[in-house]
């Protein structure tokens, strides 16, 4: 196995300030935050090699061991349950999903209800947890036009600002789950490569209680 410690950060700024916790973990790179459009950067000395993901993206990459570990939405791991350990709620990258629907948008159970959403499984789960019958159609962005063009009733999809819905005159009428960055290790990785990884979980939680 390599031994450098790969990780997959999600591209953005939540993986510029994850990264940032890594450095001060003793894993510095800092050709990293030099604004390129190189992908991959590794620093021997420091044993690590970062690469920017697409967010979505990162835990297949650690699912599947390209990378030992990486940083996940909690709503990717929610949909698309990847065989990871989830070690740490990094308190960053905070939002929620939820249920919205245009205003004065009134239920009525006597038909099927139809939710366009990015998020199929959450959906799915959410409306059998309460027994509503639904049909799902699956959308990859831009969720909001949906009950506006009439192809769904409501949408499940993430709330940070609450900005996108205002601007196109929906309002959340249900929180599923509440949303944030986790942690997520290889299973095998984190046998192989514990000590490294432990140091950054140790690194990482004393920065989320500040
Ligand atoms: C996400 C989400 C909402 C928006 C919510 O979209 O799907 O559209 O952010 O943020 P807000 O509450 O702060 O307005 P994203 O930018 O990922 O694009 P997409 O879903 O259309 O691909």
């Amino acid at each position: 196995m390599d031994k450098l410690l790969n990780v997959a950060l999600p591209k953005g700024r939540l993986g510029e300030n994850v990264y940032k916790i890594f450095e001060t973990a003793g894993f510095p790179c800092p050709s990293i935050l030099e604004g390129s459009r190189k992908l991959i950067f590794e620093n021997r000395e420091a044993g690590v090699r970062y690469f920017w993901a697409k967010p979505s993206d990162v835990a297949i990459y650690v699912e599947r061991g390209a990378a030992d570990i990486g940083v996940a939405g909690k709503d990717i791991l929610l949909e698309y349950e990847p065989d990871v350990y989830e070690l740490l709620d990094l308190d960053m990258g905070k939002c929620r999903m939820a249920v919205a629907a245009p205003k004065n948008f009134k239920d009525d159970s006597r038909y099927t209800l139809k939710v366009a959403t990015k998020f199929s499984r959450i959906a799915a789960d959410y409306y059998a947890s309460i027994g509503r019958d639904i049909d799902i159609i699956h959308l990859n962005g831009s969720i909001e036009i949906a009950p506006i063009l009439g192809l769904s009733d409501v949408i499940v999809d993430i709330v940070e600002t609450g900005t996108t819905l205002r601007e196109n005159d929906l309002e959340v009428i249900e929180t599923i789950v509440p949303i944030s960055a986790r942690l997520i290790a290889n299973k095998s990785s984190f046998k192989f490569k514990q000590e490294q990884i432990e140091k950054i979980v140790r690194e990482m939680s004393g920065h989320r209680k500040q």
